[in-house]
């Protein structure tokens, strides 16, 4: 048997040329939180890909009559599935779900592994358009009613607020530089540093311990930030810039983590 063949078959995403992402139907949002806290959708998917490979894992062993109730399992939970969301029925091609039963009673392997691989591209098929978007909707928090609360101006902001204040200190400590107008970039650096170590009040409200978030604002970030203020404080001016550069790792290490999703989640959310 060709088990590696099979093995490429039942992953999800695999060699397609094409990635799409598009707002999922409104109707799938009835199997996924808050609507509902089963994940049906993702459940059946399991549940098929395990079908799959609970037909290969017994005509392996010789056992066509559980290979054949397997398939037949494939093939009601394709056909479940393709009721669950009516914007989604085209990607199905029941037929070919049979097929797989079909082959399976026919104790053909050829002809199982072209059936399996015949439905395959039909899971593939969707995966290439919605597997994206449905993940990053569904499986990820939104940043949308998180508040900060400024420590700088004491007024309470909205997530990406606050973000665009820290870029605003960001650039304006650039702008000062250039300008050498280091009265106001001192000034500036320290709203900057204060800013940027308030942000750490956002991490609780979603993460569980100050170990998870160490390697973004840990000790190294604390180290990084109070070194810019030293050079500041000391006038050694030259050497600030790499100390911004520095410190604002800090914010694409968090955004290369953070900022993908939320940006596609916001996308979809209006
Ligand atoms: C109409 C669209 C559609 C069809 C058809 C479809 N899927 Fe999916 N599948 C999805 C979506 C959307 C996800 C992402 C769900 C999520 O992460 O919550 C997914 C996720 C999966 C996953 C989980 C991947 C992971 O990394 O979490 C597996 C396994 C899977 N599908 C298998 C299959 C198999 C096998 C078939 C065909 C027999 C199939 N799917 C047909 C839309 C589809
Ligand atoms: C709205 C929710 C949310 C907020 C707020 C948030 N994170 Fe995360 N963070 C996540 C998610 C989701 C992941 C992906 C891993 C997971 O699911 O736990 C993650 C992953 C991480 C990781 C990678 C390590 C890991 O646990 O997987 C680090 C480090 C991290 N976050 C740091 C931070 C820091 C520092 C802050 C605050 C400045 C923060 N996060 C704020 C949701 C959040
Ligand atoms: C929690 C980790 C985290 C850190 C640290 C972080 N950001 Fe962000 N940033 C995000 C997330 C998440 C978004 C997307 C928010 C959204 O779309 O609601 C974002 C979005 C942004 C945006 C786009 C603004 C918008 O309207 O969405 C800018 C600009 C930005 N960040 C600048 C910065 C700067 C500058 C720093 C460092 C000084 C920084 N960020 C540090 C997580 C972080």
């Amino acid at each position: 048997m060709r088990k590696f063949l099979v093995l490429l078959l039942v992953l999800p995403l695999f060699g397609v040329d094409k990635l799409i992402l598009k707002k999922p139907p409104e109707s799938l949002s009835k199997y996924y939180p808050p609507k509902s806290k089963r994940f049906e959708w993702i459940g059946n998917m399991f549940e098929m890909a395990t079908s799959i490979t609970g037909i290969f894992v017994n005509i392996n062993e010789g056992r066509w009559d559980r290979a054949k109730e397997w398939a037949e399992r494939l093939s009601k939970t394709y056909e479940r599935t393709s009721k669950m969301v009516p914007e989604w029925k085209k990607f199905f091609k029941l037929e070919l779900a049979r097929n797989v039963v079909r082959e399976v009673e026919r104790k053909n392997v050829k002809g199982v592994v072209r059936a399996v691989k015949k439905l395959g591209k039909t899971c593939q098929r969707c995966h290439s358009q919605n597997l994206l978007s449905v993940k990053l909707l569904y499986h990820f928090p939104s940043y949308e009613n998180i508040k900060v609360e400024d420590p700088v101006d004491f007024s309470e902001v909205k997530f990406h607020k606050y973000m665009e204040k820290l870029a605003k200190d960001f650039k304006t400590i650039r702008v000062f530089l250039v300008e050498r107008e280091y009265k106001k970039l001192s000034k500036k650096t320290q709203e900057f540093v204060e800013r940027f170590k308030g942000l750490k009040q956002t991490c609780q409200k979603c993460h569980n311990s100050d170990e998870e978030v160490a390697p973004f604002v840990g000790k190294s970030f604390e180290k990084a930030l109070n070194n810019l203020l030293t050079l500041v404080k000391n006038k050694e001016f030259k050497k600030v810039p790499m100390a911004l550069m520095i410190s604002a790792s800090y914010c694409s290490k968090c955004h290369n983590v953070h900022q993908i999703p939320a940006i596609v989640r916001e996308a979809f959310s209006r």
